[in-house]
């Protein structure tokens, strides 16, 4: 079942989610929702806080970053391994985060039409349970880091605009405050928090 997508402004994208335990009811459902709900939307992630669950959940799938090239037309280095790079995070931990900060300009199903460049560290190490409660302990980098990073975000209650500057934050303002409105154009199909009521 595809669900709404919340929109920037609703306060369970600010708030820190719960963890799920084992007898979380029909897991492999909203996982299924998760997955339609993120493909409808072309997206290479999404958070349940996304769609209203404030619980420590994220899956990604980033098979649409596999064939990046840079500009001289060689792969992205940074795209390597993301043909099968799909998977579900359940209340992950990020252990460990080094290297150099990059920029990367990320956008996020909650927040369309806006992109800025977020700088982050390059690797990771993030210890999670699968979708059958495996709990696994790898390491990323490139686009995979990035995308982890951004989904981690998410149950924790930030968002990609909480790492701008307060000047580049105030210029968007007025953008941010017509997406809580729903006076923005996105291709799926999204709550806004302060859309007036239709008469
Ligand atoms: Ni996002």
């Amino acid at each position: 079942m595809i669900l709404p997508i919340v929109a920037y402004g609703d306060p369970v994208l600010k708030k820190e989610a719960e963890e799920l335990d084992e007898d979380f009811p029909n897991l492999k459902g909203f996982i299924d929702d998760m997955f339609e709900t993120m493909y409808a939307a072309s997206g290479v992630g999404l958070a349940a806080p996304q769609i209203g669950k404030s619980i420590r959940i994220f899956i990604v799938d980033g098979t649409a970053f596999a064939e990046d090239e840079d500009e001289e037309g060689n792969a992205d280095p940074r795209a390597a391994g993301m043909e099968n790079f799909k998977k579900v995070f359940i209340n992950p931990i990020i252990e460990e985060e080094s290297g150099e900060k990059w920029g990367f300009n990320e956008g996020c199903l909650s927040i369309p039409t806006i992109r800025e460049e977020v700088f982050r560290k390059e690797k990771i190490v993030v210890s999670y349970f699968d979708e059958n409660w495996t709990l696994k302990e790898e390491a990323f980098e490139g686009y995979k880091a990035r995308i982890i990073q951004h989904e981690y975000d998410h149950i924790d209650g930030v968002l990609f605009t909480d790492h701008l500057s307060p000047l580049k934050k105030r210029l968007l303002n007025k953008k941010l405050q017509n997406i809580s409105k729903g006076d923005v154009k996105a291709d799926y199909k999204m709550k806004f928090p302060a859309k007036k009521k239709q008469r």
